[in-house]
């Protein structure tokens, strides 16, 4: 094995150097067999098409927060033992847990917690024989090239063709400073060897297209169709530029991700990927693609040209699985948990490493446009000014500011996970007249609809909500009711005895 280094610093925390992380699972199939173990896996042995089939029973099964992910063993129109995960996140807890090597049974404030500590302990990639790499099992070159084999699928009515890259992992290099950049960006169909690419003004891999472009160089690219939930949480989020997600994944793993070197491009493959795609974008390389029903629960732009990429060479498992993230309103999307855990435990860090104190914890709302657009932050105020510093800073931080049009802070005796709570505060502690600032002309997509007309986009604005106490009449701000402690306790320690099934409730707050 050999070292590499693809980013050229990684982060300082206070938790870094934390006790060491638990282990992940090594790929999809251990994860799969990780998450079949505890019931929430559901396999699909009857025969399903892909034209809106398997979104429409996504999209059904998925009303039920913690359904089961979907294993579609059948595909019309695919090889026999060529396989469709959907949603394999979903809106379940536990999954993103078994995904970063946690247990199963953790409140969505420790996994956050958890997945937080894990970002502050990023593990750098290594380079593996890729001779015998699960990976390389299957190759498929030039003209004998097509990707129309695997199991691309019409998520919703209108969308403008096949997806066939929507959990996805798409690896490309930073020209100037070399490291990798992984990012999750949705993939049409364009033909036997072409692919669509959608980026949003702002995400890496398109800074990265239009310096190769300014030069008159393609951009090379690795397409990931089917992977592990640690490689698809890390590449849907926005970490620093200068970093490579590949060194979070290794972080939520425990151990580094291997990777094989490319044989079309001058990139690099997780080894043990179900699918890897290598491909060129030269200069000018674009063609019409979408709509595409999207994480807002809309169609999100009209038709438009995307970048679109020339596909060299295919490298994939027996019997792979391509993985699908259906993008529906909340719980049938696959974005919203995977945001509400892994976007706030990166605001949270963010926060750390600008050094705000007093955080308690950070939430994005599941149903918040996939957990994109709302983000509560809990914090002990403790000094004047504490908390609308929070708020400017949790809307714009790199790991928060795409999109989120809510920010709301609250404090430390509110639950940010419970929408009850922060409703409470909201409606006690904050003076709409006082403590809501507006921020404008923010980072956001063309994919929100309420930028209107289309062309306005993709600015956005948003609310930052201070629903905390006054912090000029603290001492003096109403004392709100809650439990003793001490009365807590005992009626806790009689909850069988008192009739009642399972666990007492536990308060986020107490009266000490
Ligand atoms: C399922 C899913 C699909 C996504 N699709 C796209 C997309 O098509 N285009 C895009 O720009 N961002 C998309 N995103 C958001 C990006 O993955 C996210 O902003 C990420 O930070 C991009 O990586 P980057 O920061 O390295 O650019 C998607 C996220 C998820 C979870």
């Amino acid at each position: 094995m050999e070292e590499m280094s693809v980013s050229p610093g990684a982060p300082a925390s206070a938790e870094r150097g934390a006790s060491p992380p638990s282990s992940g699972p090594r790929d999809l199939r251990d994860w799969i067999g990780r998450v079949e173990a505890i019931g929430q896996l559901k396999r699909i042995t009857e025969e399903v098409g892909r034209d809106e089939e398997m979104g429409a029973i996504t999209y059904l099964a998925h009303q039920t927060i913690g359904a089961p992910a979907l294993l579609f063993e059948r595909v019309k129109g695919s090889p026999r033992g060529f396989r469709s995960l959907w949603n394999p996140l979903g809106s379940s807890v536990d999954r993103f847990a078994l995904a970063i090597g946690e247990p199963a049974g953790l409140s969505v404030v420790e996994l956050i917690r958890a997945c937080r500590t894990k970002f502050a302990n990023p593990i750098p990639p290594v380079v593996v024989e890729g001779e015998g790499s699960p990976v390389n099992e299957n190759h498929l070159r030039d003209d004998k090239v097509d990707i129309r084999d695997f199991p691309a699928a019409r998520h919703w009515p209108r969308d403008g063709g096949e997806y066939i890259g929507t959990c996805d992992a798409i690896i490309t290099r930073d020209p100037d400073g070399g490291w990798l950049n992984v990012g999750c960006y949705r993939q049409m169909v364009q033909g036997k060897r072409e692919v669509g690419l959608y980026l949003s003004p702002g995400k890496d891999a398109r800074l990265h297209i239009e310096r190769y472009w300014s030069r008159n160089e393609p951009c090379e690219v690795v397409c990931c169709w089917g992977i592990d939930p640690a490689l698809f949480i890390a590449a849907s989020q926005t970490f620093p530029k200068t970093v490579s997600e590949l060194d979070f994944v290794g972080g939520m793993l425990g151990r580094p991700v291997e990777l094989v070197k490319g044989e079309a491009t001058s990139l690099l493959y997780p080894a043990r990927a179900e699918i890897a795609v290598e491909g060129v974008i030269p200069p000018n390389s674009q063609k019409l693609e979408g709509p595409f029903g999207e994480f807002t629960g809309y169609y999100g732009r009209p038709e438009d040209y995307a970048f679109l990429v020339q596909v060299r060479a295919v490298h994939y498992r027996d019997n792979p699985i391509l993985t699908h993230a259906l993008m529906a309103d909340y719980p049938a999307n696959e974005c919203a948990l995977l945001y509400s855990v892994a976007r706030s435990a990166r605001v949270w860090s963010d926060l750390d490493r600008v050094g705000v104190p007093g955080i308690k914890g950070v939430y994005a709302h599941p149903a918040a446009a996939g957990g994109f657009a709302m983000t509560i932050v809990s914090l002990e105020q403790r000094y004047a000014g504490h908390a609308p510093q929070a708020l400017a800073l949790a809307g714009q931080v790199p790991g928060g500011a795409y999109f989120s049009k809510w920010i709301i802070a609250v404090d430390d005796d509110v639950d940010p996970s419970n929408i009850n709570q922060v409703l409470w505060a909201m409606s006690t502690r904050c003076n709409p007249a006082e403590d809501i600032d507006i921020l404008r002309q923010t980072w956001s997509t063309w994919l929100d609809p309420t930028q209107n007309p289309p062309e306005e986009r993709p600015y956005g604005s948003k609310a930052l909500i201070n629903a905390c106490m006054e912090h000029r009449y603290l001492k003096q701000f109403s004392r709100r009711t809650r439990l003793r402690r001490s009365v807590y306790e005992s009626v806790a320690a009689r909850w069988t005895e008192l009739g009642f099934d399972g666990a007492p409730p536990k308060p986020w707050a107490l009266d000490d």
